[in-house]
């Protein structure tokens, strides 16, 4: 008897063989330009043992009745699962794949490099030398100035704020220290408390860290001078960061979100920018993303960064996350030890 795999996207020349080489396995993988459309993934989903999904993929009780009683393991190659319906999945007894740890890195660089992007105007100001406007636009004093993300002579002990504090905002804070963070508020992850982090442990492993501190929302707003949204996407999450969220900020704050669009009310944050409630924002993920275009009112903010969620994507965490999905997919359906399981709670 053969185990049939849906794979919705390829995964590489590395990686694929990990699957194709079964000869337990009949692998059936979409191959057309762009996503795989629902239809094709129902079409094909009939009777499959596996189904290997990226975010887009909706994992719905649709899905799991399409696919019948054969259906063992769903691996999607990301951390998140808010694109999978973690009642239907349980109720069914499907087992959920996913890829933690692999990719912590490699968000929390990202998530450092959108807070300097745009606490220092980097959009603007690229977009200035792309134009060819350098010959015009003199060096001057305070000319293009944003506020500084590392302390200052003004500012020795600098605040940051984490709204969830699991392993991609405690990578994010290690890469702040050098910058000279004393002091770190955080919001529990209000999904799943159980990921939230030890403050002993992490005071032992940062001396120069003088704080970490358990808070409330607006406490974490006032108090930051830069926020990252770190916390899984989801209706419990939806809109953490709304319009009174926003007006607690600091003037000349900067948010960060490289978690779920579905966690920033994306109106709000524009009004924020064009009002100046905040100075600026970082987003790796937007509401309704993909469909957010050039005329997207956060895109067309000077001070906002939008990059197309690429917060894992360096060659080697994308391998990783590749190999670590295709794992735990052979995992899954042989009733083994799958290496990243998410456990759904009851
Ligand atoms: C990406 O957003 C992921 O969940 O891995
Ligand atoms: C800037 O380039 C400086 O020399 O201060």
């Amino acid at each position: 008897k053969k185990y049939k795999i849906v794979v919705t996207q390829d995964l590489g020349k590395d990686v694929m063989p990990i699957l194709l080489d079964r000869p337990d396995f009949e692998v059936v993988v979409w191959h057309g330009t762009g996503p795989c459309p629902r239809s094709w993934l129902l079409e094909n989903a009939v009777g499959a043992s596996g189904l290997v999904v990226l975010l887009g993929n909706k994992m719905n009780a649709e899905t799991f009745d399409t696919a019948g009683p054969s259906l063992k393991v769903v691996s999607t190659m990301s951390v998140g699962y808010d694109h999978v319906d973690l009642d239907a999945l349980s109720q069914r007894g499907i087992r959920l794949g996913h890829t933690p740890d692999i990719l912590t890195d490699a968000v929390a660089d990202i998530s450092v490099m959108l807070a300097l992007m745009a606490s220092r105007n980097a959009k603007q100001t690229a977009h200035i030398v792309e134009n060819g406007e350098w010959p015009t636009s003199v060096w001057a004093p305070y000319l293009f100035c944003g506020p500084q993300i590392s302390s200052s002579w003004i500012k020795p002990t600098p605040t940051v704020g984490f709204i969830g504090f699991g392993r991609i905002a405690q990578a994010t804070l290690s890469r702040l220290i050098p910058f000279g963070y004393t002091h770190c508020l955080y919001t529990t992850n209000p999904t799943s408390p159980r990921d939230t982090a030890f403050e002993s442990g992490i005071l032992e492993k940062h001396p120069t860290l003088k704080e970490v501190k358990r808070v409330d929302l607006y406490s974490l707003a006032k108090e930051s001078d830069v926020v990252f949204v770190l916390a899984p996407g989801g209706d419990k999450t939806r809109h953490i960061v709304n319009e009174t969220f926003l007006k607690s900020m600091k003037k000349t704050a900067v948010l960060v979100n490289t978690s779920r669009g579905t966690l920033v009310d994306s109106d709000a944050l524009a009004k924020a920018l064009k009002e100046g409630w905040i100075w600026g924002a970082g987003l790796d993920v937007v509401e309704g993303e993909p469909n957010v275009g050039a005329d997207h009112p956060l895109v067309k903010e000077p001070r906002c960064i939008v990059l197309p969620h690429i917060g894992s994507a360096t060659n080697e965490t994308r391998l990783g996350m590749a190999t670590l999905t295709a794992k735990n997919l052979v995992a899954g359906v042989l009733g083994e030890d799958m290496p990243a399981e998410y456990k759904v709670s009851k």
